[in-house]
């Protein structure tokens, strides 16, 4: 007989095949009995009273000024999200992206009381030094059973910027590694490393691309090139950018130009590949640029970046940080490309809670202990979720309902923007899951869509420059959808007619 797990891993490997599996009955609607129908909005305007109030409150000990409203998560349901005052937001923005299974999933809740979580929760280990007797199984029921394809190793981590940067370190000592063959450290290097200078630091660099964004700490700060504000006044490595494509919509419209723009920058990343004066130890690269704009790339782009950096002997980091876990039709957004040899690393974090990067060859471990450590290395509360997190995607299909009720906004938002050509563009994240996003014109007509969103009851972001970005949960479906797309149309028939 099937292990549980072996049988769960099997659904979510159909899926992955194509094969279809609709569901029949609402799985929102089972989670979540008491799920409003529709927004409910109490106060004239968001924020109401109460969430000012509570937020002026806060401001006297921590900075709250990025606070559109105070929550209140415990009377928030599935894909409502409660604020302070009681009003119940339709959420689409799901804390940035970082809510899989809806608010107050019941799956999670079990696990949440489970005795295994209360261990982990008052014991927190250093898990480097002191891991506990179940680390290893919990990693292999979930976050390690969600491994992409080639990939069985998992380094655990502390947050998206973490986990890039503790793959940045991987990348950089296996290439020192590489390059000092069966040779101990010297006497010079262990000298100057003490004094943050070569040939002890490395003066190797990670290459990262324009408009990208792999999190605000020292190092993953020196590779975010998406808004300025994010970098300044911030000391940052000297490592180069390359350009990344700039797809001009609809696609079917300006096939050649696009090729010709992916072939432009590969091209570009080619020269800097062949002509960069220090060694490039890896490349950085989201599947979809989301903080800098929800800039997509072709499955054939990403093959040519696999094969340049194959070429040079350069290890590919993918940030599935922000698209990774099902959000867009596939559990990782890199199966859309088919790669010939999967990217050497791969980094998440936000919707399934834990963080880190995946990997398979194992001199991406250091040589040494101690030398990819911290305190924590991860969480083991933070794993449990992940694992109750990976169980209910696969047990309830949810990469392919993701991807059908993303095909399905896809369509609707298609028929309501093409009403209003002056004022939108670039609707893109067709057959891309729920992973939707368009333009506005400008910065003005975007916030102004933005505040509609939140006065009609929807919670909505933002990204880049013009846009606004669908990142729902896993378990927004048609009904969700439809209501969703009937406030998209009111709102814009009533700005702009
Ligand atoms: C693609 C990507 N990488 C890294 C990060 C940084 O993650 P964190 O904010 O958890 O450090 C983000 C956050 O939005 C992200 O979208």
């Amino acid at each position: 007989m099937l292990s549980r797990i072996n049988l769960q891993k099997s659904v979510v490997s159909a899926a992955r095949q194509g094969l279809k599996t609709t569901r029949s009955y609402s799985l929102a609607a089972t989670y979540f009995p008491n799920e409003p129908k529709s927004p409910e909005l109490i106060t004239d305007s968001i924020p109401g009273p109460k969430s000012l109030a509570s937020n002026e409150e806060l401001g006297e000990v921590f900075d709250n000024r990025a606070a559109y409203f105070v929550s209140d998560y415990t009377n928030s349901v599935g894909n409502y999200l409660s604020d302070a005052d009681g009003n119940r937001l339709l959420d689409v923005y799901a804390q940035i992206s970082s809510i899989a299974l809806g608010y107050n999933n019941p799956a999670l809740k079990e696990t949440a009381k489970s005795d295994e979580m209360a261990t982990a929760l008052i014991n927190r280990p250093a898990l480097a030094c002191f891991p506990s007797t179940d680390y290893g199984k919990v990693l292999k029921e979930g976050i390690l059973a969600a491994a992409p394809p080639g990939l069985s190793k998992v380094w655990t981590a502390l947050s998206g910027s973490c986990a890039n940067e503790t793959a940045f370190k991987a990348a950089f000592m296996y290439q020192a590694a590489k390059r000092r063959g069966s040779m101990d450290f010297t006497a010079e290097e262990l000298t100057s490393v003490m004094q943050n200078k070569t040939p002890g630091a490395s003066d190797a660099v990670i290459l990262s691309f324009e408009k990208g964004f792999h999190g605000r700490l020292f190092g993953s700060l020196s590779t975010t090139r998406s808004k300025a504000i994010h970098k300044m006044d911030i000391p940052a490595f000297p490592w180069p950018v390359a350009p990344f494509p700039k797809l001009k919509y609809p696609l079917d419209e300006f096939k050649h130009e696009n090729l010709a723009e992916e072939d432009r920058c590969l091209a570009e990343l080619e020269e800097i590949f062949h002509s960069y004066p220090k060694e490039i130890a890896a490349i950085i690269v989201e599947p979809v640029q989301s903080e800098g704009g929800d800039n997509h790339a072709s499955a054939r782009y990403f093959q040519g970046l696999r094969d340049l950096t194959m070429k040079y002997e350069i290890l590919m980091i993918v940030d599935e940080v922000q698209t990774g876990v099902a959000a867009t039709g596939k559990f990782w957004a890199h199966e859309h490309w088919n790669l010939t040899t999967p990217p050497d690393m791969v980094t998440f974090s936000k919707k399934f809670q834990a963080a880190g990067f995946y990997f398979r060859n194992p001199d991406l471990q250091p040589h040494q202990p101690f030398r990819q450590f911290n305190t924590w290395c991860g969480d083991p509360s933070k794993a449990l979720i992940a694992r109750t997190i990976y169980q209910e995607i696969s047990k309830n299909n949810l990469v392919e309902a993701t991807a059908q009720v993303g095909d399905y906004l896809y369509k609707g938002l298609s028929e309501i923007l093409a009403k209003y050509p002056t004022k939108v563009k670039n609707l893109r994240g067709e057959n891309f899951g729920t992973f939707i996003a368009w333009d506005f014109i400008g910065a003005s007509e975007r916030q102004e869509f933005l505040d509609s969103c939140r006065a009609h009851g929807i919670n909505m972001g933002g990204c880049g420059d013009f846009a606004v970005r669908l990142r729902p949960t896993l378990v927004f479906e048609k009904n969700h959808a439809d209501i969703f797309l009937a406030l998209t149309e009111d709102i814009m028939k009533k700005l702009y007619t």
